[in-house]
């Protein structure tokens, strides 16, 4: 009877440890009811810095039209920091800075809309923004008000000049008590373990400082994030940052970072400029199929299944039972790698757009061989 008892006690303790350690992401998790897959879109920030304008923003708009990226996913069109003027107006209420946005926010917000796109901003959880201007700390309820009123979608939620998890929970609530659908980005640079905070909180959040246009940085960036695959899911995702293809990645580079960011199930925000993007680089962004694996409504992150010497495999279960893998190859020669899926009945090769028949190729230095397997 004690046998049983103590027996009963300690299945009791298993299956509680059990439920604990599956669940890697808090309760409740925040439900806005937006990011069901990751956000896609644009950022000023990678290619431009401070240096943001309302004709920056609709002529980016433009082109995201005319290149077909609007229609590839990319809809959000979202405008960092900087567009502030440096006070806020006589009522408290921020206000764009005239020079760069002569006409205001909600112009520009009717704009995109116009264009069938969704606007996107930025503010700070502190005192000021990193570029010097007035941050929302002690100001949610009323900021969040203005950027509703103005018809802003998405809100990118900076962590400089503050500090704690409390700052991100006031705006959360500010943003809700609007009643306007607003994506809730956290931008906290991956401090105070955000991941496994962040989707009670927000709909995705930064899981490093700034990403950089170069292949070491693009490296720490995915190392850093491929280990918190775990918290990412529907209406909450790990944020490695902006993409920089079409920044001084080679082509091969920024291929890699698409099919990475797919794999993590990571917001696809362009960071290029794309009135200048070359053909390529739009090409790229636009491939349907890698988009579909970032986008897959199942919204579990990929994982490391191999890696050895800085050649790596990763897979990421897809709905319906298909499988995505990707060879990436770090290191500064070319490299034979393969990958065996069990059941596998049909292997689409996504890069070069053909059906193959196996998971082999010869992967180039910093390069990427992507694929998608249907199974039994
Ligand atoms: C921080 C953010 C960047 C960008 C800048 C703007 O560094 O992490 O993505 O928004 O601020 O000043």
């Amino acid at each position: 009877m004690v046998t049983v008892r103590r027996a009963g006690a300690l299945l009791f303790v298993l299956a509680l440890l059990g439920v604990l350690g599956a669940s890697a992401v808090p309760s409740p998790r925040f439900d806005n009811g937006l990011a069901l897959t990751p956000p896609m879109g644009w950022n000023d920030y990678n290619a431009f810095g401070l240096d943001v304008s309302e004709t920056l923003i609709e002529r980016t708009a433009d082109r995201m039209v005319e290149t077909g990226l609007r229609d590839a996913g990319y809809v959000y069109v979202n405008i960092d920091d900087a567009w502030m003027a440096k006070a806020r107006d006589a009522d408290g209420r921020l206000q764009a800075d005239p020079e760069r946005f002569p006409h205001g926010i909600k112009a520009v917000a009717d704009y995109v809309h116009g264009k069938g796109m969704r606007l996107g901003i930025y503010e700070s959880a502190g005192t000021e923004t990193c570029g010097g201007y007035p941050g929302s700390l002690g100001h949610e309820r009323q900021d969040a008000r203005t950027f509703a009123d103005w018809g802003v979608d998405y809100l990118k939620y900076d962590t400089c000049n503050g500090s704690g998890v409390q700052r991100y929970a006031a705006m959360r609530d500010a943003l809700e008590n609007t009643g306007r659908p607003i994506v809730y980005s956290i931008c906290n640079w991956g401090a105070d373990r955000v991941w496994a905070w962040g989707s009670g909180y927000g709909n995705l959040w930064r899981t490093t400082p700034d990403i950089a246009p170069t292949f070491a940085s693009l490296l720490d960036v995915f190392h850093a994030t491929v280990r918190r695959s775990g918290y990412a899911g529907p209406g909450g995702w790990n944020d490695p940052d902006m993409l920089e293809v079409g920044n001084g990645l080679t082509r091969t580079e920024g291929r890699a970072e698409l099919s990475l960011w797919a794999m993590l199930a990571a917001p696809l925000i362009a960071g290029a400029d794309l009135t200048k993007a070359d053909d390529g680089t739009v090409a790229d962004l636009q491939n349907a199929a890698v988009i579909a694996v970032d986008q897959d409504p199942l919204g579990r992150a990929g994982t490391v299944v191999a890696s050895h010497d800085g050649l790596d495999v990763l897979t990421r279960p897809l709905a319906g039972g298909d499988v995505a893998v990707l060879l990436f190859n770090e290191t500064g020669a070319d490299a034979d790698m393969g990958w065996s899926v069990p059941g596998a009945t049909a292997v689409h090769d996504l890069w070069a757009g053909t059906t193959v028949a196996a998971i082999r190729a010869r992967v180039p230095a910093h390069g990427v061989a992507m694929y998608r397997v249907s199974r039994q």
